[in-house]
């Protein structure tokens, strides 16, 4: 699975061009991007990135690949990231490693969006994955009702998970908030689900991204499998 995840971020690289600006995805397929990417800097390539995490920054950093900030820049150029779910559209279901809010802004500040994975992430339908909502500790009880509204209205029922740490304490992002999965099964309309979820006061971000990604790069023992977003 991982040589697949690797082959994934090694179409991606072949995408990227000298100056361009990227935003760095988080996770076990990202960090194969960035490996490979470092690799290329160390080469004499000259590209400056913006990372979509704390472990993210810490790797390319690692990897000596130059990083800059959304403060500092206009655009970028691309983003190449990893996914929990990615279904025909290319609607995704990310946040499976808690850096979903990061990685939305830095998706949306970019003109494409990449996605890698091995085709198992591929679906006809998103929601088996449980979908990641970011949300502010404070009022919880008050954002998970309104969060089973939001599904109700929707069409989609489920438990809702605090996430939990390997320590066995309360998950905690980068951004300092904290992350329900809502295990729904079945999202038929995740375009309609994401823009309740938006309305939420306590719902930071969650993790659907909806017509952000322009290319999937899928890797399986068939072979490389490219789809572009019409
Ligand atoms: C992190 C993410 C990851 O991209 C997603 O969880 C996929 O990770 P992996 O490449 O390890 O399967 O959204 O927030």
């Amino acid at each position: 699975m991982d040589q697949l995840k690797r082959q994934a971020a090694a179409r991606a690289l072949e995408r990227v061009r000298d100056g361009m600006k990227l935003g760095l995805g988080t996770g076990s397929t990202a960090k194969h991007f960035v490996e490979l990417l470092g690799e290329k800097v160390a080469g004499g390539m000259k590209v400056v990135g913006v990372p979509t995490s704390e472990a993210t920054r810490a790797q390319a950093e690692a990897c000596k690949i130059p990083l800059t900030t959304l403060d500092a820049i206009d655009r970028l150029d691309l983003t190449v990231d990893g996914a929990d779910e990615i279904d025909p559209a290319l609607n995704l279901i990310k946040g499976g490693g808690g850096a979903l809010l990061r990685e939305k802004i830095v998706a949306a500040a970019s003109d494409r969006m990449i996605v890698i994975a091995d085709d198992s992430k591929w679906v006809d339908v998103l929601g088996r994955f449980p979908l990641p909502v970011e949300v502010i500790p404070f009022g919880l009880a008050a954002t998970q009702r309104a969060m089973a509204a939001a599904f109700a209205q929707s069409g989609v029922s489920g438990q809702m998970v605090l996430r939990k740490g390997r320590d066995g304490h309360v998950f905690v992002t980068d951004g300092g908030h904290w992350i329900v999965d809502a295990h729904l099964g079945r999202i038929a309309e995740a375009p309609r689900l994401a823009g309740l979820l938006n309305l939420i006061p306590g719902v930071v971000e969650h993790g659907l991204f909806i017509g952000l990604a322009t290319i999937a790069i899928l890797a399986s023992g068939q072979g490389i499998r490219v789809v572009e977003r019409r």
